[in-house]
């Protein structure tokens, strides 16, 4: 007899569950810049798939990030220079599937705006219409700004980057902290102004000195994200690894953990792989009974 009772598979997404999740009011690009001056801080994460993206929206931010820095931490490369544009699309996707209340914002990968403006927006358009993106963020200040102007015509919100910025790994030979002389920071307050200029809704300031990063928000009208800039931005970002302790190197300097997920799994999957050589698992519970016992000779004449 056929058993057409419905039994999960794997673990359950809940994809019908938004329906019923009480959903505050969502977070878009115009609400964002109004938080500036205010004294409610913007909170940012990453995510790159659906039960992070879950519980991040859950926890209450405001902005999730589909960074390139999953490049990093999901798929083990040593720089975020290999990441392409289809797997941040398809990562956006089932981000864009969890986060319901936060802005979702897709990186763009290295390579994808050092084009011509228009397969810029081109590639700026996929993670929008493809990835299911609000916005999109790149890297790079004055010489991004025309850039940055481009998409903005074409209606797509753009969150600038500067300071340490990790696609230049080559082109700057290591990942350094920027701002740190007086001219570095004039540079960096060029590069914000310019790209608030070009209409970036949001800046993110990474690996800056916390005194640099507060004037530079001082000066601008659109808010600062920082990470690895100290308390003086209008919001913070971090990556969704480091402060869960899932990636297992060394943080950084500027990151606080907030769990030790790896140890946690290492725990758990020691137990599994004991579990499984002992054969205590799958126990009983584990199992599916039969409707009918099956008689002795079940197999005969097959
Ligand atoms: O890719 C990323 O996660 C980022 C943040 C660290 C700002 O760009």
């Amino acid at each position: 007899m056929a058993d057409n009772t419905e039994h999960p598979v794997y673990g359950s997404t809940s994809e019908t569950a938004p329906t019923e999740r009480q959903v505050p009011s969502k977070v878009t690009v115009p609400s964002l810049i109004a938080r500036k001056g205010t004294a409610k801080k913007i909170l940012c994460l990453t995510a790159y798939d659906y039960p992070t993206a879950r519980l991040v929206d859950e926890a209450g931010f405001d902005l999730i990030l589909v960074g390139d820095s999953m490049a990093n931490v999901v798929l083990g490369h040593a720089s975020t220079l290999k990441i392409s544009l289809d797997q941040i699309i398809s990562a956006t996707r089932a981000v864009k599937r969890a986060a319901d209340r936060p802005l979702v914002v897709a990186d763009m990968p290295f390579g994808t705006y050092h084009v011509s403006p228009a397969d810029t927006a081109m590639n700026a358009l996929r993670l929008i219409r493809e990835g299911g993106a609000q916005a999109v963020k790149l890297e790079g200040g004055e010489a991004r700004a025309h850039l940055v102007r481009t998409l903005v015509d074409a209606d797509i919100p753009v969150m600038g980057h500067i300071g340490l910025l990790p696609q230049s790994v080559n082109a700057r030979g290591g990942y350094r902290i920027q701002g740190k002389t007086a001219d570095g920071a004039r540079q960096l307050l060029s590069d914000a102004l310019a790209l608030e200029e070009a209409g970036a809704f949001a800046i993110v300031l990474e690996g800056v000195p916390a005194n640099v990063a507060e004037r530079i928000s001082k000066r601008l009208q659109v808010p600062t994200i920082g990470i690895g800039a100290g308390g003086g931005c209008d919001g913070q970002i971090l990556v969704f690894h480091d402060v869960m302790g899932l990636s297992l190197g060394p943080a950084p300097k500027f990151v606080k953990r907030y769990a030790n997920v790896a140890e946690t799994m290492r725990k758990a999957l020691g137990e599994l792989v004991d579990d499984m050589r002992t054969g205590e698992f799958p126990a009983e519970e584990h199992t599916y009974p039969t409707h009918e016992e099956l008689p002795d000779d079940w197999d005969y004449g097959i």
